[in-house]
């Protein structure tokens, strides 16, 4: 029996800021992001959009007549949680009308917690083959304003149905993963922006990688000339060339050829527009690759490398299925990412200040959710979700 991704779908805010707004107001070249760290624009939530409003949106296309009654479990990863106790999947379970005899999480390590989400949910439908389980992964990156990571910033939210038979991905059982304690990027409670040291950063994430693809191939995964295509976890679009040059040469492996351009590029089109959605950002990447990619990937083997600094990475791969096609969304994504709204600096400025009233008050939040599920109100500390009425 094969166990893996049946359905997939992405969400992200309804507007963003171009990168070279932002490199005009920080006074840099323009083609430092767009070259150096390989990102066009930045999704900026609104007011009143969070990590369950996102998770929400990305997974209500999901949800049908069928898989409302199968699906026994909610695992949402973030680390743009919303409560210190209440998980977010909870809200995301009543906002798009889940049953109740379902049992919810929500996971936590940095940018990682997604892949543990996917390995939890393959072990629940092996032992489970008639359930199926629902990970939606949400995020929302911020470093602060004139920071070095200010540029890699972004918000995005993936949801997908992992179950037996899936029509997409096979999930294959090979891993690799490399665990380490290190401090490249942390967010103390006290916070709402990351800390982040970002060379180190990078140099930790080459490092698990090695390291990861090792214990991948000692686990009896595929040789790196048996994987079509690579996807990588994207705090930014260019440290994916950067880790599959690494891979490559680890392995003796050349890419002349355009095999570079081949085996990644296609993964990377949904992230340069809407930055790093932590969490989201590997299955972004995956999502950007199924829908854009040019050829016929059924029956190629993917290798994915999911990483979150602390750290832990890990690396697997997955079986695209005939007929993945079938199932895409690409046009409503890529009309998603289209249809939003540029931002000024200015307006960009005043929603990364916006924050929440925290005096137990009842507030009102200002409107600005595209998207079909918005945080309507605050009440003696309490969230309340509602839909919108956009169909979007
Ligand atoms: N044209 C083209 N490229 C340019 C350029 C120009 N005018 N100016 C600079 N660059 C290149 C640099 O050479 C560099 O590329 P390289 O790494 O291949 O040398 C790249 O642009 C970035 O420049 P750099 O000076 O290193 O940028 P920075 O000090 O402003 O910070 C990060 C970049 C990535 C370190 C920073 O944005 C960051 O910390 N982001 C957060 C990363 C993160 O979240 N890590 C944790 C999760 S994995």
């Amino acid at each position: 029996m094969f166990v893996g991704i049946d359905d997939i779908s992405f969400y992200t805010s309804g507007k963003y800021l171009s990168l070279s707004s932002l490199a005009r107001q920080n006074g840099e070249d323009p083609e430092k992001y767009r070259t150096g760290l390989g990102q066009d624009r930045m999704g900026v939530p609104g007011p009143d959009e969070d990590a369950v409003t996102l998770a929400a949106d990305a997974a209500w296309p999901l949800i049908n007549k069928e898989n409302r009654q199968r699906i026994s479990t909610v695992l949402f990863a973030t680390e743009s949680g919303v409560d210190h106790s209440k998980s977010a999947g909870i809200y995301v379970h009543k906002l798009i009308g889940l049953r109740e005899n379902c049992r919810i999480v929500e996971l936590k390590q940095a940018c990682y917690s997604a892949t543990a989400a996917v390995q939890m949910a393959c072990a629940l439908v092996m032992r489970r083959p008639e359930d199926q389980v629902l990970v939606v992964a949400s995020d929302i990156a911020r470093y602060g304003l004139g920071t070095p990571g200010e540029a890699t910033q972004g918000c995005g939210a993936v949801a997908f149905i992992v179950k037996a038979n899936p029509a997409l991905l096979a999930v294959d059982t090979a891993y690799g993963c490399h665990s380490e304690d290190v401090m490249d990027f942390w967010r103390p409670n006290h916070m709402d922006t990351a800390l982040v040291d970002g060379k180190y950063s990078t140099l930790v994430y080459l490092r698990a990688l090695v390291s990861s693809w090792q214990h991948y191939r000692h686990d009896g995964g595929q040789r790196f000339t048996d994987l079509a295509r690579f996807c990588y976890h994207l705090p930014f679009t260019r440290l994916a060339e950067k880790a599959h040059r690494k891979l490559a040469s680890t392995e003796g492996q050349s890419l002349q050829g355009g095999l570079l351009d081949k085996q990644i590029a296609a993964s990377l089109l949904y992230a340069r527009q809407t930055g790093n959605s932590y969490s989201a950002s590997l299955y972004t990447a995956l999502l950007s690759l199924l829908e854009n990619d040019e050829d016929d990937l059924a029956g190629q083997r993917i290798g994915l490398f999911s990483y979150g600094s602390g750290c832990v990475g890990e690396f697997f791969s997955m079986q695209v299925q005939p007929g993945y096609k079938k199932r895409s969304r690409r046009a409503l994504h890529l009309g998603l990412l289209e249809n939003r709204q540029e931002l000024e600096y200015a307006d960009y400025a005043r929603l990364f200040s916006y924050s929440l009233p925290v005096d137990g008050g009842y507030h009102e939040l200002p409107h600005g959710a595209a998207g079909r599920y918005r945080l309507a109100a605050l009440d003696k500390h309490k969230r309340i979700y509602t839909t919108t009425g956009t169909q979007a």
